[in-house]
């Protein structure tokens, strides 16, 4: 098989930083029980600013730290969440801006774990087309534009930004395990548009959305505490799938990098899996939940740092609304 090897990451995080202490100011809450209870301290917060646009920023990044050009680039998956439009896509705003001639753009919607899904499907694209050989996979998020910053149970959790990856044909194959728990969707979610056209009696329309109530408007609806049982159990099933594929056992990765949700859930799925805490990668306190882009920001500030090594083995595992999750195996 085909395998994809990392060229390179870039990301933009937005300049305006929100810390804890801001928030003591708009909701009933305390430094000691955001750090506490999921490990966050500040966020970045985008300041009105599309999407694309922060996506365009870390795509230069990434493209930048590969050494390639944006003619070379064969494939743009977007990943996110939050894109500016309903059409047309983020990827193909992205495509027209970075000059992408040859490429094609696709965006998916696979909440949090969308980094590791378009990894996948880069992987599959690039071993089964031969049109396909480089790939730029774009995660720019605006989240905090679904959240209500009255309601202190999910306004402290998130932040904006992006994290983008250029991969290319050659070195190993991906080894990726992807699932669904598609009963428990109406655990998290915000919806799109409003209820009703011009012609819905709005009682009609409340009456067809039963199933997803839009009491919180454009705003995000979660139930955290059921989500976080999901993700603890979630983690560690689908990295330690994901390894089996890879013939390797978790403890024998070099590195994880896990959805940066709540510093909790990440300690819980890496005891389970049985790894070495020290192998995992952690940039919460900074940055929150910055759903897809979280992956390849810490991409990112890995090769900045200079940790990432020819050669090492690298597990990258995502949860989200779906419910969704999904891991991979990575050999840089
Ligand atoms: N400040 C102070 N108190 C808060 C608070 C805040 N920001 N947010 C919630 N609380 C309160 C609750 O109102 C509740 O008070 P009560 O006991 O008087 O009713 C209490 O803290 C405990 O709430 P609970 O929801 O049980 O807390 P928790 O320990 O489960 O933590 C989350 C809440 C949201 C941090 C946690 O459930 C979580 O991280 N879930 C997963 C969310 C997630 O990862 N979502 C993204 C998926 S990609």
């Amino acid at each position: 098989m085909i395998g994809i090897k990392l060229l390179g990451a870039g990301m933009y995080l937005p300049p305006k930083i929100v810390d804890n202490e801001d928030f003591t100011k708009i909701v009933d809450t305390s430094d000691e029980w955001i750090t506490k209870r999921t490990g966050i301290k500040r966020r970045h917060l985008s300041e009105g600013e599309y999407t694309w646009s922060m996506g365009l920023k870390a795509a230069k990044n990434a493209i930048e730290n590969a050494k390639i050009n944006p003619l070379d680039i064969d494939m743009i998956i977007a990943t996110t969440v939050s894109a500016d439009f309903a059409f047309p896509s983020v990827s193909n705003i992205i495509q027209g801006k970075l000059e992408a001639k040859n490429a094609f753009g696709i965006d998916i919607s696979c909440a949090c774990a969308g980094f590791v899904y378009g990894l996948d499907m880069a992987s599959r694209y690039i071993a089964t087309n031969d049109d396909v050989k480089t790939v730029l996979i774009v995660s720019p998020e605006n989240v905090t534009k679904t959240v209500d910053y009255s309601d202190r149970s999910t306004c402290v959790l998130f932040g904006d930004g992006a994290g983008a990856v250029v991969v290319t044909a050659g070195g190993e194959p991906l080894y990726s395990y992807l699932g669904t728990d598609g009963t428990g969707a109406e655990l998290l979610y915000a919806h799109l548009y409003p209820a009703s056209n011009g012609f819905t009696d709005s009682e009609k329309a409340k009456e067809n959305q039963k199933a997803f109530p839009n009491e919180t408007g454009r705003y995000m609806y979660m139930d955290g505490p059921e989500v976080y049982k999901f993700a603890i159990k979630a983690m560690p099933e689908a990295m330690e799938k994901a390894c089996k594929k890879a013939g390797i056992k978790p403890s024998d990765l070099d590195l994880i990098i896990p959805h940066q949700a709540n510093i909790r859930i990440i300690d819980t799925a890496i005891k389970n899996l049985g790894v070495d805490k020290e192998k995992v990668y952690v940039n919460i306190k900074e940055t929150g939940n910055i759903s897809a882009a979280c992956i390849p920001v810490c991409l990112s500030q890995l090769i900045e740092q200079g940790k990432l090594k020819p050669g090492q083995k690298v597990g990258m595992v995502g949860f989200g609304a779906g419910l969704i999750y999904g891991a991979a195996v990575l050999t840089v």
